[in-house]
Parts: structure tokens; C-alpha cells; sequence
């Protein structure tokens, strides 16, 4: 009878075994199931937003914040069928507009306007790339878009605009104080030095000016238009004007002799420095003709000794203003405009000046340095060189012809 009681509750517990066995066993089959799927799934979304022909640079596509292909039907609903209305400027390389997505996240949309002869790849290739460099003082790319012949970037929307609108837009011209202005600078110059010597590209914006200098809403500023060259040098057969800089801001190496290396961005970072100081533009033909041109201006206060006449009157009532940073801040500009490209600082050294960590005896460095070169009133109209041909192949063309971008 025990004998028989023992045997039942040794076969009830085989059974019960069994049962317990078959639903854990079939659980981790259906979790490593779901898992495959799951992975399965995220490589057909990815190949559904990227083409397969992107499968190239997947290790680059690995990264974090990967761009978004927009269909150019979403992009034309956000900007309202690309109105005027919508139209928040336009530069060398197209028109930009304002965009608002349906989840109500607001965009900048630039259709650039060079028919790109660039293949999807390429572009694709060059948009990741972009992407995958980022600081908090670079406007952010979001996306892009290709449709046809037309390429369309998409970026973070920035509600302040440009400095060039903060400074001088007749409109809308803003007070900046002297924190601010200081804050401008700073960023500007760590932004820039992230894209000479910090990311894994190293980039020459090329056009760093008022215009490509974005303000977030507590005004941090955002280099604009960062790594756009790309897009067209490569593919370039003809000589383009309007990648060349904007007049005003151009480095006169570059001006001239069409060398660009990353110091011509610290010549145009020396001139808006100037801009922000002085709270004035770089030329400005309504002025007497000796001030007009702000960097002639500048160097010619210098050598009489007058530099802090360059400054905004308007600064020095400012309660946080200080007189021995703005003439600091002053020199590190004349430094950057140095006739001698090989003289002017790279940009982490200037963040390390301007964060007053550096310990540089700035005077000495200016009295042995020159100005620039060049008469901006003579500023000869410029081409830029594709990657490849000739330095020497440059100049000449009518005045109209730079333009920003
Ligand atoms: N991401 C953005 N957010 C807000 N405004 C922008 C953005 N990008 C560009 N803009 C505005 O559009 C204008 C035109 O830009 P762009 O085509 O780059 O020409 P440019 O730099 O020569 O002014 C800028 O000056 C700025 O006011
Ligand atoms: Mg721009």
C-alpha cells in the first residue's frame, strides 16, 4: 500500500517536472524568437530608411544620432509648400526655410541650390558624416532629403537667428550685453576649434561670418552651414564663385592665392570678434571713408595707439563690462587678422586665451605682426580652386559676384 502511495507521487512529480520543463523550455524559445524578429525587423527599418547601397558606411551608421531621410512630401507639407512666407533667408547655397513637423518639432529646411551632380551615396555618405560631428556650439543636422535632382538638408531650428540679425538687422536689432557678446565668442571659438582639430574630420567651414552664427534661445551660439562644402567640392568641374567666402570676412591668402587652410577661418573668426566689439558691421559705406572698413579701422586705431576707440560705446555703461577683457578680447582679434597666416593662433589656442588660462604675452606677439595684407576697400573678386587644380588659377571677376552663402 506505502509502496503504491510512493509510486503515485513519484510519477505525479515526474509529470509535474515535465509540465514545469515544456513552459520554461518553450518561454526561452519564444523570447529568443521575439528576439530574432525583433532584430530582423530593426535591420529591414533600417534598410527601408537607407538604401541598401548605403550598406558602405554601416559602422558609421552605428552611431548614436543617425540622420533621417524625410520624404520630400513631409518636408513640403512642414514648410507649407516651400511658401515665402516660410522663407527665413537665402545664401549662396540655396533657400532656407522654417518647417514644422507634424509631431510640431520646428526645422530649418535648406534646398541647396546647386543641382548636385553627386550620386545618392555620396550625399548620403557626406549627410553621415555631418551628422556624426556635433558640439554643442555646431547647429545640428537632422536629416536630409532626395528627390530627384534636389538635395535638401534639414537642421535644428534656432529661434534667435543670426548674429547678423541680432546686430544688425534694422528690424529687429537686439541689445546683446556684454556677457552675452562674451559668451558669443567663446562659443563660437570652441565650435570652431572642435571642427579644425576636434572631430573626427577635420573641417574648414570656409564662411564663418555674422550670418552663419545661429543664436539658441538663451543666445549660445551655433556655427552654421559647417562641412557644406563638401557637397559641391569633389564634384565640381567648374570653377564656383559662390563657395568662396563672403567679402569682408575672406583671409587674404585665400583671397588671393586661393590657399585655404583652417587659419582663413580664423582671419573671418578674428572679423566678426571685431563685429561683436564694436557693434558694427565689417564694412559700412555710410561711414566716413577711414572707418568704413572695420578691420582698416581697427589696425589703424592700433597703430596710433587709440584700440579702445574701437569698442561699442554702448558696452561701457554695461554694469558686467570690463575694459582689460575687452581689450584683450580686441588683441586676440588683431591676432587672428594677421597679414601672416602662419602667425595667427589656432583656435584652441584663442579658447585658451579667451578663457584667460593661457598665459601669452599678447602685446609682444602684435607689435612684430602686420596687417592685413590686403586693402579690404581693394578686394579683388575671387573663384575658389576645386581640390585638384592649379592655386594659381584665381581672381577677377565682377564685384557681384561673391557672395555668401
Ligand atoms: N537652423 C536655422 N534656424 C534658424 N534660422 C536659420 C537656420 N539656418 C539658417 N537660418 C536663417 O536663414 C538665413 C539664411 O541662411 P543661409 O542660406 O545659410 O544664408 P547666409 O548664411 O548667407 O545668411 C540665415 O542668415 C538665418 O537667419
Ligand atoms: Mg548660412
Amino acid at each position: 500500500m506505502e509502496i503504491q502511495l510512493v509510486l503515485t507521487f513519484l510519477k505525479n512529480l515526474v509529470a509535474f517536472m515535465i509540465i514545469v520543463a515544456s513552459v520554461v523550455g518553450g518561454s526561452v524559445v519564444c523570447v529568443i524568437i521575439a528576439v530574432f524578429a525583433w532584430f530582423f525587423y530593426r535591420r529591414k527599418k533600417h534598410r527601408l530608411r537607407f538604401p541598401d547601397t548605403f550598406q558602405d558606411i554601416d559602422d558609421i551608421m552605428r552611431v548614436e544620432s543617425r540622420p533621417t531621410l524625410f520624404s520630400y512630401s513631409v518636408l513640403k507639407k512642414a514648410t507649407k509648400n516651400f511658401h515665402i512666407s516660410n522663407k527665413l533667408g537665402e545664401g549662396g547655397f540655396g533657400s532656407v526655410f522654417k518647417g514644422v513637423l507634424t509631431d510640431g518639432t520646428e526645422v530649418a529646411v535648406k534646398q541647396l541650390s546647386v543641382g548636385s551632380k553627386q550620386g545618392n551615396d555620396e550625399f548620403l555618405n557626406e549627410v553621415v558624416l555631418i551628422t556624426s560631428v556635433q558640439h554643442r556650439n555646431l547647429v545640428k543636422l537632422q536629416g536630409c532629403c532626395l528627390k530627384g535632382d534636389e538635395r535638401i538638408l534639414v537642421y535644428e531650428f534656432l529661434p534667435n537667428k543670426s548674429l547678423h540679425q541680432a546686430l544688425f538687422d534694422e528690424e529687429q536689432v537686439l541689445h546683446l550685453d556684454w556677457l552675452t557678446r562674451m559668451k558669443i565668442i567663446l562659443g563660437t571659438a570652441q565650435g570652431l576649434s572642435y571642427l579644425h582639430e576636434g572631430c573626427r574630420t577635420r573641417i574648414i567651414h570656409r564662411d564663418i561670418k555674422a550670418s552663419n552664427i545661429l543664436l539658441d534661445e538663451d543666445y549660445n551660439p551655433k556655427i552654421a552651414d559647417f562641412g557644406l562644402a563638401r557637397f559641391f567640392l569633389d564634384s565640381q568641374t567648374h570653377v564656383s564663385t559662390r563657395v568662396a567666402g563672403t567679402k569682408g570676412y575672406l583671409a587674404p591668402e585665400y583671397a588671393l592665392r586661393g590657399q585655404l587652410t583652417e587659419k582663413a577661418d580664423v582671419f573671418s573668426f578674428g572679423v566678426v570678434v571685431l563685429e561683436l566689439i564694436s557693434g558694427r558691421s565689417n564694412f559700412d559705406l555710410r561711414l566716413p571713408s577711414d572707418t568704413a572698413y572695420l578691420l582698416d579701422w581697427t589696425w589703424g586705431l592700433h597703430k596710433k595707439k587709440m584700440l579702445k576707440d574701437v569698442i561699442d560705446r554702448s558696452l561701457v555703461e554695461d554694469p558686467c563690462y570690463s575694459e582689460e577683457d575687452a581689450m584683450r578680447v580686441v588683441t586676440i582679434a588683431l591676432l587672428c587678422t594677421q597679414s601672416d597666416a602662419t602667425k595667427r593662433p589656432i583656435m584652441s589656442r584663442i579658447v585658451l586665451m579667451l578663457s584667460r588660462d593661457a598665459n601669452i604675452e599678447i602685446p609682444e606677439i602684435i607689435q612684430n605682426s602686420k596687417p592685413p595684407e590686403l586693402e579690404l576697400t581693394e578686394l579683388p573678386d575671387v573663384e575658389v580652386v576645386p581640390k585638384g587644380k592649379s592655386l594659381t588659377k584665381i581672381y577677377s571677376l565682377s564685384h557681384e559676384k561673391i557672395e555668401g552663402r
